[in-house]
């Protein structure tokens, strides 16, 4: 044990039933992801129903997802959700990470019958909120060669200029900034650069999509490293709203019930001090380990 994070050790036997009461009448909801990102979803989420009772879970023996094939990803999700509803019966689970939702959400919805809510670069809002007509989508280099995604953009912004950056580096830097060891700037900048695109004609980017959700951790330091302001687009709030559409709102607005958030993680790994406090001070008070390696192919 150290300071007020518990650790249950999943493999030694420990069961998640006292933690989660199963008669519980607040729903239980399952946030998932390679990693951290998935945590400025939660946050939305838990803002929309604060009364409802959260696992968070990143598969960090998989991180980064950015980097694995299709089919791996695939097989890869399918096999740790498993797992994860057996041991949790979540009423919903929110699949926090765009590099898996653009490729795992209709094999997970054919296997499982829990309803999953994916999230998705946001292209719509984005081609709505562009005065110049000039957006960046930003994201993992998974992300941006999917057919999925592609036809997002093809469909909600065809009379937009798109620039389609794929970052290799950035969510393990949100990690590593979560973890207290942040990049310098001049490495953030450089990383960031290619979102910003000045056309011909003079205009220029205005809007960019934070399509990994690892990248919202990281906006204070965008804003301030932009070499020019822009509308930076988070779908996370409309995640929460989506969610709030299938549970149904919190039903007593008045009542203090919020609950410490489980976070659980696939690699086994160990997790920093520094790492520690910045999940409690998001909630996540209570950590398992629940080891599921990954074997690359
Ligand atoms: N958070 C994930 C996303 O939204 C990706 C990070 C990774 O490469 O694992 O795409």
């Amino acid at each position: 044990m150290s300071g007020d994070v518990m650790r249950i050790d999943l493999m030694a036997g420990a069961t998640l039933s006292a933690a989660y009461p199963a008669q519980s009448p607040q729903p239980l909801i399952l946030v998932f992801d390679s990693g951290l990102g998935g945590l400025t979803v939660l946050e939305q989420v838990r803002r929309a129903r604060p009364d409802a009772r959260y696992v968070y879970v990143a598969d960090d023996a998989g991180f980064p997802y950015g980097g694995l094939s299709e089919p791996a990803l695939v097989t890869r999700v399918t096999a740790v959700m498993e797992r994860l509803l057996a041991l949790h019966a979540p009423d919903l689970v929110v699949i926090a990470c765009n590099t898996a939702s653009t490729v795992v959400l209709p094999s997970l919805r054919q296997r499982f019958v829990t309803p999953f809510v994916g999230v998705v670069p946001p292209i719509k809002p984005a081609a709505a909120a562009t005065r110049s007509r000039v957006v960046t989508l930003l994201a993992t280099p998974g992300t941006i060669a999917r057919s999925y995604t592609r036809d997002l953009v093809a469909t909600y912004a065809g009379d937009c200029d798109v620039a389609l950056v794929g970052a290799p580096n950035l969510a393990r830097f949100a990690e590593a900034e979560m973890a207290g060891e942040p990049v310098d700037d001049a490495v953030l900048a450089a990383e960031i650069a290619s979102c910003f695109v000045t056309l011909d004609d003079g205009r220029r980017t205005d809007v960019v999509c934070l399509s990994c959700t690892h990248y919202p951790l990281l906006l204070p330091r965008f804003e301030r490293l932009a070499p020019w302001p822009v509308t930076w687009i988070d779908p996370a709030p409309a995640i929460a709203r989506r969610v709030v559409q299938l549970l149904g709102p919190h039903a007593d607005e008045a009542a203090d019930v919020t609950h410490p958030v489980l976070g659980t993680f696939t690699g086994g790994a160990g997790l920093s001090p520094a790492l520690e406090r910045s999940l409690a001070v998001r909630g996540l008070k209570t950590l398992t380990v629940e080891s599921m390696p990954l074997v690359r192919q």
